[in-house]
């Protein structure tokens, strides 16, 4: 099971910031999720809204396509979580800025792993021959198609096939809302899905024995969102799920056996799985 550290540990610091990557890592998430934003002048940055408005408390309005780079990357994305969470605010985060993937990249890349999500592709032509591009800068292409050291999530089927297209061997993440497990199409749609995937990542509403049993059939792992309930985090485990996406992994890693493998070990493992199942 890996653990997958939601926009850092975002429970305890505030989202996509390096003080919320770095905790994760200190908690021992396996991986570190960024959501991308294009920004006018072509740069990726992590950030989970397409505005500015939520995370800088108002401060600077306006969509991050519509905005350079210049413009935004001084914006203080820290203190909104200060006066939202005043139990775990810290004067140290209202130093906190907008990072650029490349940014991040060079800060974890060969001690941790990234989950990276295509956010509104469809507004943001380029977004993944950016991100490829950055994949080869820091020479993750490899080590994301060996050991799924980088997955590359999306809700958007158009965005993962581009990737698919561009290059089969990345690892790609179908993440699904709604409804997905009651569907009486579903054999069919974890076959089309399977067509590009290596897995699916459903809300852990959606999940239950059947889907991860029906995704299994197709090799495809279960990666729920976002699981931040101990007892819920429980509930996914039995039900078989393959890893999940949680604000707080040290409550998910109490929850994960000692003798399991982590970190790189732990998705080199699930690559080897799936090319098993694949044959
Ligand atoms: O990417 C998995 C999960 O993060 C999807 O929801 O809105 O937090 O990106 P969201
Ligand atoms: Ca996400």
């Amino acid at each position: 099971m890996v653990v997958i550290g939601h926009r850092g540990a975002s429970a305890y610091a505030p989202e996509h910031t390096f003080a919320a990557w770095d905790l994760a890592l200190e908690l021992g998430a396996d991986y570190l999720e960024q959501d991308l934003q294009m920004t006018k002048d072509g740069v990726l940055v992590v950030l989970h809204d397409d505005s500015l408005d939520r995370t800088t408390g108002g401060a600077f309005r306006g969509r991050v396509i519509d905005s350079h780079l210049a413009e935004i990357r001084d914006c203080d994305i820290g203190s909104w979580f200060n006066d939202a969470r005043p139990a775990r605010a810290d004067p140290r985060f209202a130093y906190q800025r907008i990072a650029t993937l490349d940014e991040v990249f060079a800060r974890y890349a060969g001690r941790a792993c990234f989950y990276v999500e295509t956010k509104n592709p469809e507004e943001a032509p380029g977004m993944e021959e950016a991100l490829l591009s950055l994949l080869d800068t820091h020479g993750l292409r490899a080590p994301a198609a060996l050991e799924w050291r980088v997955l590359i999530q999306s809700f958007s089927e158009s965005s993962l096939r581009k990737i698919h297209t561009m290059d089969p061997s990345l690892p790609l993440i179908r993440l699904l809302d709604g409804r997905f497990a009651a569907r009486r199409s579903i054999e069919r749609d974890l076959a089309t899905i399977a067509e590009y995937a290596v897995g699916i990542g459903p809300s852990h509403l959606d999940v239950n024995g059947r889907l991860v049993e029906a995704a299994a059939r197709h090799c495809l792992s279960v990666h729920p969102y976002t699981v931040n309930d101990p007892a819920v985090m429980r509930r996914m485990i039995d039900a078989g799920v393959d890893g999940m996406f949680t604000d707080a992994p040290d409550l998910l890693l109490a929850l994960r056996p000692p003798e399991e493998p982590r970190g790189r070990s732990a998705t080199a493992a699930a690559a080897q799985r799936y090319r098993d199942c694949r044959g």
